[in-house]
């Protein structure tokens, strides 16, 4: 038995989607812990692409996903995804938590409404009003699924709710009104087709646990878009650290056996914020080319850089990760030079710690080691020795800085396009 957890060491999008359907045929329970629909994992089949927002992944594998406590749920959305699978011929196992937050019509409005405010200084949200639900948790006036299912206690939680919004509504302008009648139907609606999932999820994942069942939690976003460790103010609003996940999914520490970081080759990033090793060159228009590098969920185009080994190691220390996966290696296929960033120079000083200070991010320089790049290799490459010498080379070196062992090398988006190390 072994409890999995698979987090994105960078700014999101390094390839979870692949890694966590890689792992999802041992597993029983394959788990999210954080974040809602800003999430995007794509996962290729065959010929068939499957793109996720809120359902974990191992659905697809057949495995029961869990919406564990610490996601924020769009049931809109959730409703939408279990349609759309379902019409592919897959009837999804899912379990979703009864203590998860439900994203309310006016957290997307007042999403929108305060990047408008901040202008040039808007974080660049996905607009999936994933801030503004994780406000109203933590200030205690969430809505959350249990909250669904009897009207009548909907309503009565909503009648001290609404009033509430409304004077954010004024704050921020938003001429549209909250109507308390539509809002009590729509939601105990959707609490009526969601109730046969709503299930205390983490006495269930407890108890598989007792049971030696394999366990696989499946990290949102990335470690810099954690809300304590990430580039704040430019992150997400919850926890997408290791340790997000004992109170998101609510199994204890000592329960999880390892934690697989996922670092991509080089570095991408979607919205705001600084990012030291971003590319405005060809190399950044091979990387966002090849690397198909537009967001799953909002389609924009993702800033592409060098791999920063600054950011990978705090997120290395941070989550305590014991191993790596290294995502889209075949994107550098064709570069013939390619640079690490092994600290940053910030006013002629050399630091190799990541600021709090996003100010002071924003004028660290990078500092570089070369290597030299390789041809294309063939897709069917199955081993590590087989891939080419430069490839080996730029591998080891991550490791050895890192000092943490690579165990997957994904050289494509197919499942057979992983070489175990
Ligand atoms: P929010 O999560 O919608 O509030 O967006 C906050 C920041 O996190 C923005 O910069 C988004 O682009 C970024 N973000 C949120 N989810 C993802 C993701 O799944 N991948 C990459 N970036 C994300």
């Amino acid at each position: 038995m072994t409890v999995k957890m698979v987090i994105g060491t960078q700014w999101g999008d390094e390839g979870k989607g692949k890694v966590v359907d890689y792992f999802s045929k041992d597993a029983e329970y394959v788990v999210r812990f954080q974040g809602g629909n800003n999430a995007g994992h794509t996962i290729k089949v065959g010929d068939e692409i499957y793109k996720l927002h809120i359902i974990p992944s191992g659905v697809i594998q057949g495995r029961t996903g869990v919406i564990g406590n610490g996601c924020v749920v769009d049931p809109e959305v959730l409703i939408y995804e279990i349609e759309q699978l379902k019409k592919r011929g897959i009837n999804p196992k899912l379990l979703l938590s009864d203590r998860a937050n439900i994203i309310m019509p006016y957290h997307k409005a007042l999403d929108g409404a305060e990047e408008k405010l901040l202008a040039d200084k808007k974080i660049g949200t996905t607009k999936r009003g994933i801030g503004p639900c994780y406000s109203d948790k933590i200030a205690r006036r969430g809505i959350r699924s249990c909250d669904l299912i009897s009207k009548e206690s909907l309503r009565k939680k909503l009648e001290l709710i609404a009033p509430i919004q409304k004077q954010f509504y004024k704050v921020f302008k938003i001429s549209e009104g909250i109507d308390l009648e539509e809002l009590v139907d729509k939601y105990s609606n959707y609490g009526s087709q969601l109730k046969q999932y709503i299930a205390p999820t983490h006495k269930i994942l407890n108890d598989a646990i007792s049971k030696q069942k394999n366990v696989l939690l499946e990290g949102a976003q990335g470690t810099m878009l954690d809300v304590e460790f990430g580039t704040y103010p430019y992150t997400t609003s919850s926890n997408t650290v290791a340790g997000g996940a004992s109170s998101g999914a609510g199994i204890g520490p000592r329960n999880i056996d390892e934690i697989i970081g996922i670092v991509k080759a080089y570095t991408t990033r979607v919205g705001e914020g600084p990012m030291p090793t971003e590319l405005f060159d060809d190399v950044g228009k091979h990387l966002a080319i090849k690397g198909h590098e537009y967001g799953t969920t909002t389609n924009r185009p993702r800033r592409c850089g060098w791999l920063d080994l600054v950011v990978v190691k705090h997120s290395c220390m941070i989550s305590g990760i014991t191993k790596i996966a290294i995502t889209k290696l075949d994107v550098l296929n064709g570069l013939p030079k390619l640079k690490i960033c092994t600290s940053y120079i910030f006013y002629g000083k050399n630091i190799s710690e990541f600021p709090a200070d996003i100010e002071m991010v924003k004028e660290c320089k990078p500092d570089y080691k070369e290597f030299s790049g390789w041809e294309e290799f063939d897709a069917g490459v199955s081993s590590f020795k087989n891939l080419p010498k430069e490839a080996q080379l730029y591998l080891k070196f991550i490791e050895k800085q890192l000092k943490i062992p690579i165990s997957i090398v994904s050289i494509g988006p197919g499942r057979s396009e992983t070489i175990e190390v």
